[in-house]
């Protein structure tokens, strides 16, 4: 029987084609998205590939439904084998310009969403003993930059989160693994979250802007984004940290020399086994 995955955030960018992509290499795959009114392009696209997907409506920042969703897949498939947490969503603005809404809000959606899928999956991958969580962080999981901080607080938060787990589960047979995207070609940056008025930081913030208008220019693919994902997902190898390019892995070793997370996890293992 094929293992069955299911991914969030699947209407548009990398969830999209690493829906895809995993259905491709034979998996049952449970594409999920806040409104299934906008399955048209994950169907398409998976149809163009030559395969289907079972979609379903789940909201990541809704814990209690996205737990009966995810139970109700593990009843319908017998079980859910990889969870990709991949929806989330940007924010733009340094301190001063962020309410507490707008930090809640980012980590509703890069944190406490990720926590409650993981949670709610591991209990049968621990029983089963395999299985496989990938949280998508950002290489701002690692590096933290200008006008970012509430979203790399949040994706340092996941990291942190998923980094302290994926040893214990690891003693179970589940695989906890981050991956960390540079600057993707989405829908990514549309959809960022942008406080009011920058007041003193505005020439900063148009430098910065300016900045990433130039990074993003040169942005990989969602599709071989997506394709790394899926590959990180499928591989025989166990990581804790995957970066889905070059360049990627370049920006994160800025500020981290265990690009796979195994000088990490080499010492903490030892530490309960
Ligand atoms: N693009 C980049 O440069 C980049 C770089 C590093 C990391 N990332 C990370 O990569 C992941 C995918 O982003 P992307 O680049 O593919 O951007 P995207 O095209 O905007 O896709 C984000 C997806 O997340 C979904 N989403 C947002 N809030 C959600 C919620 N509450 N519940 C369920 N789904 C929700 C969106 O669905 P709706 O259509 O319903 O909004 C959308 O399908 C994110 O975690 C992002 O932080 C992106």
């Amino acid at each position: 029987m094929a293992d069955v995955a299911v991914v969030t955030g699947t209407s548009t960018g990398m969830g999209l084609h690493a829906a895809v992509e995993l259905a491709r290499k034979g998996l049952t795959v449970v594409a999920t998205m806040r409104d299934t009114s906008r399955a048209g392009p994950v169907r398409e696209a998976a149809s163009a590939a030559g395969t289907e997907l079972d979609v379903r409506a789940l909201d990541v920042t809704d814990h209690q439904s996205a737990r009966s969703v995810l139970a109700a897949i593990a009843a319908d498939h017998g079980r859910v084998d990889v969870l990709v947490n991949n929806a989330g969503r940007g924010s733009v603005g340094t301190a001063e310009q962020l309410s507490m809404q707008d930090v809640r809000d980012q980590l509703e959606v890069n944190y406490l969403g990720p926590v409650a899928l993981t949670q709610a999956v591991l209990p049968a991958m621990r029983a089963a003993g395999r299985g496989r969580i990938l949280t998508v962080t950002s290489v701002g999981g690692a590096v933290g930059q200008p006008f970012a901080d509430a979203y790399c607080g949040a994706k340092f938060a996941v990291e942190g989160f998923m980094q302290s787990l994926a040893v214990v589960a690891g003693q179970f047979g589940v695989w906890v693994s981050v991956i960390e995207p540079g600057a993707v070609a989405s829908e990514f940056v549309a959809n960022v979250a942008r406080p009011g008025d920058p007041g003193p930081y505005a020439g900063l913030l148009a430098a910065y802007l300016a900045r990433t208008q130039g990074a993003f220019a040169a942005a990989q693919s969602a599709q071989e984004a997506g394709a790394a994902i899926a590959a990180a997902a499928t591989s025989p190898d166990y990581q804790f940290r995957w970066q889905t390019s070059g360049q990627a892995a370049a920006f994160v070793g800025l500020s981290l020399a265990d690009l796979d997370g195994e000088r990490v996890g080499g010492v903490t293992r030892t530490w309960i086994s």
